[in-house]
């Protein structure tokens, strides 16, 4: 079968298993558990997966979504409990191993090589080295797979000119061709457009009808409900069950992830206008050098005023985290100009940019404020105030799993998430400029999320929204500026949204 085609010879690995006519893969995890700093973050599960089956993995920030993955494709040893693939237990010391054995993961934030092509890439996961020859049967191998999934990518292509969606796609062939029968994707929609997700949820359903089993971490519910055949719910560490997507509706899920106390939460809230005042940020011809060399931000000009929320719709990577790293004072323009008042910035890369990932919360919620009083007093820390403040905005934002001198780094990344935004809404602001602020977040955290970006305008101060997710930008901004290849290419109000027409000029496919 094509999934092979040109492999023979060329990797150093086991063979693959071939999948069409022998029994489909089975995986099972039994009474696995594992511990970070005495707390169980997966705490015994046991949840089989089938080859020919779309698996749902669902749970609230932390509840040990990613901690499970990593097991399967042996970044983490679990203390206890079997890992079985097709009746035999195996233990799996690294993701080679994994590989080797079928399991593959692709990642939310992708693995690849910027200045290496597309076949490359591949030839990288598979530990190849190359040679014109190996080369070529990797390029032929990568245009079979691409169509024989609708996973069309360009072999020779540098990763670096890729589209998120088709770095997505290099990511998912890279597994495919080292013959992953079980495939994790870990939030693969959050970065793509609407009408990539559904190109993405085809080729997945080809995955299966050929055999394959897929695990789709998700916090979107329509996704879950969807897309997949079974789902597992993940509490606190435990399995909280796994049922049939049909069997199931979203008030059974929310009840099985956050239990009773919240199932019933209305999470709609009604948009009051308000009447905008003085603008808060400006931008003007603003251009931006990309880290190719190439404009990423051109000729962009926008204001923001205070009790406005303005929302950048766009398909992730058109320039829009270089236009917000440049108003964050992290990029230099061109040319063009910045003005702005004091200025909040919670910045989508969250371990690189926005936090120290060694340092343990209460440094990291002090990383703004402590030169000043009460974190400093004379020129000497005061870590027992550090302490304090942190103790009030986790307690505030809910941000869960810090222990006392973890590494921030070891939090799950919903709660992340969370901190950031604790520290930079505590400090004095006028506006605040948020990237993709509810990435990665569970159904509540989201809903709190929008709750203070709401506030935040209903208070007095402007923000400058920045996501994919276009229902958020509909939902929460009063105008809707839309994003394409660097340039600002639409303006909406709230009112008069042409939801179509922003679709397709999110994607250039507008005249
Ligand atoms: N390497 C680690 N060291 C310490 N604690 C960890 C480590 N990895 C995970 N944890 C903890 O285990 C718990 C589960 O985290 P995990 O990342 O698995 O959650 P998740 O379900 O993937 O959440 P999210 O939806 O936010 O990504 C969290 O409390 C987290 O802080
Ligand atoms: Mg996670």
């Amino acid at each position: 079968m094509a999934v092979r085609q040109g492999v023979d010879g060329v990797g150093g690995e086991a063979d693959p298993v071939a999948l069409a006519g022998g029994p489909p893969v089975s995986l099972r995890v039994d009474r696995i558990s594992k511990s970070f700093y005495g707390v169980a973050a997966v705490d015994d599960v046991s949840v089989e997966l089938h080859g020919g089956e779309i698996h749902g993995l669902l749970g609230e920030n932390g509840a040990g979504k990613s901690t499970l993955c990593s097991m399967l494709v042996g970044l983490y040893r679990p203390d206890s409990g079997r890992i079985v693939l097709d009746g035999d237990e195996v233990h799996l010391r690294s993701p080679d191993d994994a590989a080797a054995l079928g399991i593959g993961m692709v990642y939310q934030h992708f693995r690849l090589v910027e200045s290496f092509t597309v076949a490359e890439n591949i030839m990288l996961g598979r530990g190849t080295a190359g040679g014109r020859r190996a080369r070529r049967a990797v390029e032929e191998q990568v245009d079979a797979l691409a169509s024989e999934y609708g996973l069309a990518v360009h072999p020779g292509a540098p990763v670096w000119q890729l589209s998120v969606g088709e770095r997505q796609r290099v990511e998912i062939l890279k597994q495919l061709s080292r013959g992953a029968r079980v495939l994790i994707l870990d939030e693969p929609t959050a970065v793509l457009a609407p009408h990539e997700a559904d190109r993405l949820f085809d080729a997945v359903r080809l995955m299966v009808d050929k055999g394959h089993a897929v695990v789709l971490v998700s916090h979107k519910m329509q996704e879950i409900l969807g897309h997949t055949d079974r789902v597992t719910v993940l509490r606190a560490g435990r399995h909280a069950g796994t049922g049939a997507t049909a069997s199931l509706t979203p008030a059974a899920l929310n009840t099985m992830m956050f239990g009773n106390d919240l199932a019933g939460t209305d999470t709609t809230e009604g948009h009051t206008a308000q009447v905008p005042g003085e603008p808060v940020l400006t931008v003007s011809g603003l251009t931006v050098t990309g880290d190719h060399g190439r404009p990423a931000v051109d000729d962009v000009s926008l204001t923001v005023r205070r009790r406005e929320i303005v929302g950048i719709a766009g398909v992730a990577g058109n320039g829009q985290r270089e236009l917000h790293e440049t108003i964050a004072g992290l990029r230099s323009p061109a040319t063009g100009t910045v003005t702005t008042a004091a200025l909040a910035y919670v910045p989508e890369d969250r371990l690189g940019t926005g936090l120290a990932p060694g340092l343990p919360i209460e440094h990291n919620l002090a990383l703004r404020s402590f030169r000043r009083e009460p974190h400093a007093r004379r020129g000497v820390l005061r870590h027992r105030a550090m302490r304090e403040t942190a103790t009030a905005l986790v307690d505030a934002f809910d941000v869960r799993g810090a222990r006392d001198g973890m590494p921030v780094s070891f939090m799950s990344g919903g709660n992340l998430q969370k901190a950031i935004l604790a520290r930079e809404l505590s400090e004095a602001h006028d506006v605040l400029v948020a990237a993709a602020p509810t990435r990665g977040l569970d159904i509540a955290a989201a809903e709190a999320v929008r709750r203070h970006l709401r506030s935040e305008r209903d208070e007095g101060r402007g923000v400058l929204l920045f996501s994919e997710d276009l229902g958020e930008v509909l939902e929460l901004s009063d105008r809707i500026l839309v994003m394409f290849q660097g340039r600002l290419v639409g303006e909406f109000d709230r009112g008069s949204v042409d939801l179509d027409q922003v679709g397709l000029l999110m994607t250039g496919a507008a005249e």
